[in-house]
């Protein structure tokens, strides 16, 4: 049978470099080979403040990005996670296994609670809300960034845990993660990610941005006093990340791009990837600006309606399993 692929993205704002380079460019990519189904995951974002009419608008503008970064609807599901009930139903019955102490480790969690976000049980299980989206399409590879380790490992330990239990039911699935750009760094400060979150809007890259915005943020992004390119992450981060940014979107590798830009200085290296940087999303604005909310819409109710069908069949599998049946 032909491997599935799951894949989520929270309907947060504006979907940056870090997202694509990290995981949306494998969701594209792994269409031609795979059974791919991907998500908006509503029920997540709804684990910090939020406004609910922003979350419609993001849900929606969250749709139309994929679109626009080639997720094709006739060869991949595109749907909103509530439109599926089984997500958070598998949820439910996944977190009756779920032991507390390791969600207590869960460093997503913590970070975020120390930042200030207030807590709350949905934020607290958001790792077994997120192991029932890819167990409920039994999905065998799951195209992430870096930081969604955690979250995998937890996912496989679920399915495990349910498969001894109450007998073989769930593929254990892998993360699927690229080899460079899958922690795209802040370019205000490049030891901490590229986030959705951070306030400081000069950190991070839109797809949709401007290439002057683009060249902008890029000059200005956060490097060291000592002109040599090279890659060395703990003594100069800020260029490793522009390396690793730039191998990702010209496809030539770390040790090519330090021959060729080794001693020419920041300025002509960074204009150099902001030139790969532009060329990589610049499609993109022009696919999104084409598209129309409606049309985005009735994608989205046609895939939920097929992943709804599809998701009722394993469901069905797992109440049996677990002396849910039907009557
Ligand atoms: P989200 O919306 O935060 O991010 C979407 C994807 O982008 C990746 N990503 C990054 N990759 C590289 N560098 C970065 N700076 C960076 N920031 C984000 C993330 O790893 C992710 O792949 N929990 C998930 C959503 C989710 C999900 C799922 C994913 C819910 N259910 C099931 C896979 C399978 C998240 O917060 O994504």
């Amino acid at each position: 049978m032909q491997q599935k692929i799951f894949s989520g993205v929270q309907p947060t704002g504006n979907i940056h470099l870090g997202n694509y380079l990290g995981a949306l460019r494998n969701w594209v990519k792994l269409q031609d080979e795979y059974d791919t189904i991907y998500c908006i995951v509503d029920l997540h974002a709804m684990t910090v403040e939020y406004d609910p009419d922003e979350l419609e608008r993001n849900r929606v503008d969250t749709a139309k990005v994929l679109l626009a970064l080639g997720v094709d609807p006739d060869r991949s599901l595109l749907y909103t996670q509530s439109q599926v009930p089984g997500h958070a139903e598998l949820a439910w019955i996944l977190g009756t296994m779920m032991p507390m102490g390791v969600l207590n480790r869960m460093t997503q969690f913590k970070e975020k609670t120390a930042g200030g976000t207030a807590s709350n049980l949905g934020l607290y299980s958001y790792p077994v809300l997120m192991a029932a989206d890819i167990l409920l399409h039994h999905a065998n590879l799951v195209p992430v960034g870096d930081d969604q380790r955690q979250h995998i490992e937890v996912t496989r330990d679920l399915a495990e845990r349910f498969n001894n239990k109450f007998g073989d039911t769930f593929p254990i699935p892998e993360g699927y993660i690229p080899e460079t750009s899958a922690r795209v760094m802040s370019f205000t400060d490049p030891t901490t990610k590229m986030s959705k979150s951070d306030p400081q809007v000069k950190s991070r890259i839109s797809v949709l941005d401007d290439p002057d915005v683009i060249r902008k943020r890029i000059r200005s992004a956060v490097t060291d006093s000592d002109p040599e390119v090279r890659y060395d992450v703990a003594e100069k981060p800020g260029i490793a990340n522009l390396l690793e940014i730039m191998s990702a979107c010209s496809g030539d590798s770390i040790d090519v791009l330090v021959d060729e830009y080794g001693s020419g200085g920041y300025g002509a290296f960074k204009d150099a990837v902001a030139d790969a940087v532009i060329a990589e999303v610049e499609p993109v604005k022009n696919r999104y600006k084409a598209l129309n909310n409606g049309d985005v819409r009735n994608v989205l109710r046609s895939s939920g309606i097929r992943a709804n069908e599809s998701a009722l069949g394993y469901m069905d599998e797992a109440r049996r399993a677990t002396g849910l049946k039907g009557y």
